[in-house]
């Protein structure tokens, strides 16, 4: 076992400008910590922002990442200087997994590591005490073999167990649509992945007022959702959709290839539209309210910053939100025009212009 010294490691959590308050580790990544073995290879799933990592490299280990969200894999790469290295089938020793907020997500990466592994692995499993629930411990049971629980420390809790190795296919989610004449492809861990959300349908059921666009954005796009339903009503328009999630990318692949395998689109896994030096003429977002666990506004106040930059005068944003975070005021900082276009007793849509 070997001991890392988070507090002189000087993380940094990413997006960087951010929450500059909030930690970029916890006591569940200190505790896994303490289960590397030097000169080894260690999986780690799910490391939000490299501190794992680090404890790793500081143990002369190697560490092989599974990792679904683009913003983690950046910020591990920026608090190590180096390129995170993926895990595809490499041989490894050990594996220490964040448990993650998706029991279906957890399931469907143990189950692609097990497919890999040539023998049992040995692997520690770890997270905050409120976000870890008693389905993650229903699916340890099910999926390990010898599953322990270790006692539970600064309120992280902490497993045990051993993975086989074992041919499973991972399951995609299948979610008709009949109202929109769509069949989401939904992979596991993907935003909505078991029914459709209120905001999504809310904001649908307005699409006849958004303007007939050539080029648009669906920023934090899911599994497509926004962009099917605006490609049934403008099926010549260039869709173009972002989103950090690995497992959205590929649900958003998915359902296009199902529903409209000849639309125009392009399907990118970014942090929101950063580094993306297009013009379009429409930018749709239905923006996230967390990162990881952390509840939060500064995701989706960043998507409008960044949709700024990939606007012209005659460009639109479409928002729809929960009334109760007041985007509106946010965007009045940012945009000439902001109208509140469509409204209920819960969600707003918003319609900003520079
Ligand atoms: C509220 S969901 C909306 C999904 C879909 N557009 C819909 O309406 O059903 C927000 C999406 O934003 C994604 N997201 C979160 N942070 C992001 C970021 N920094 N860049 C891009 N997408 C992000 C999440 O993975 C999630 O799919």
């Amino acid at each position: 076992m070997t001991s890392f010294n988070f507090a002189t490691a000087q993380l940094s959590r990413y997006p960087v400008k951010h929450s500059k308050d909030l930690q970029a580790w916890d006591a569940a990544d200190e505790y896994l910590s303490r289960f590397i073995t030097s000169d080894s290879n260690v999986l780690i799933l799910n490391d939000g922002f490299g501190a794992i990592d680090c404890a790793v490299r500081a143990a002369r280990a190697t560490p092989l990442h599974l990792n679904d969200s683009w913003c983690s894999l950046r910020a591990i790469e920026l608090n190590t200087l180096q390129t995170p290295a993926l895990f595809k089938a490499q041989a490894i020793d050990r594996g220490l997994v964040k448990l993650p907020k998706s029991i279906s997500m957890l399931e469907s990466q143990l189950t692609y590591v097990s497919n890999q592994l040539q023998q049992p692995l040995e692997i520690y499993f770890s997270g905050m005490q409120k976000h870890v629930s008693s389905g993650h411990l229903d699916l340890l049971k099910q999926i390990c073999t010898r599953l322990e629980y270790l006692p539970t420390e600064r309120k992280a809790r902490m497993y045990k167990g051993v993975l086989q190795p074992c041919a499973h296919q991972t399951q995609i989610t299948n979610l008709a649509v009949p109202e929109l004449g769509l069949t989401l492809q939904n992979a596991a861990g993907v935003f909505a992945e078991q029914k459709l959300d209120i905001g999504s349908r809310f904001f649908i059921e307005h699409f006849h007022l958004l303007p007939s666009a050539q080029k648009v954005a669906d920023v934090g796009c899911g599994n497509g959702l926004l962009s099917l339903a605006y490609h049934r009503l403008h099926p010549p328009a260039e869709l173009m959709l972002f989103d950090e999630s690995f497992a959205a990318t590929e649900s958003a692949r998915l359902s296009f290839a199902l529903n409209f395998p000849g639309a125009h689109y392009h399907i990118q896994h970014n942090d929101g539209l950063s580094g993306v030096e297009q013009i379009f003429d429409l930018i749709m977002i239905n923006p996230p309210f967390h990162q990881q666990n952390t509840v939060t506004t500064d995701i989706a106040n960043s998507m409008f910053q960044q949709a700024k930059q990939c606007m012209a005068a005659s460009s639109e944003l479409w928002i729809v939100a929960n009334r109760h975070l007041n985007y509106p005021l946010s965007l009045k900082r940012g945009f000439r025009s902001v109208s509140v276009m469509a409204e209920n007793a819960k969600f707003v849509i918003i319609r900003a212009k520079l």
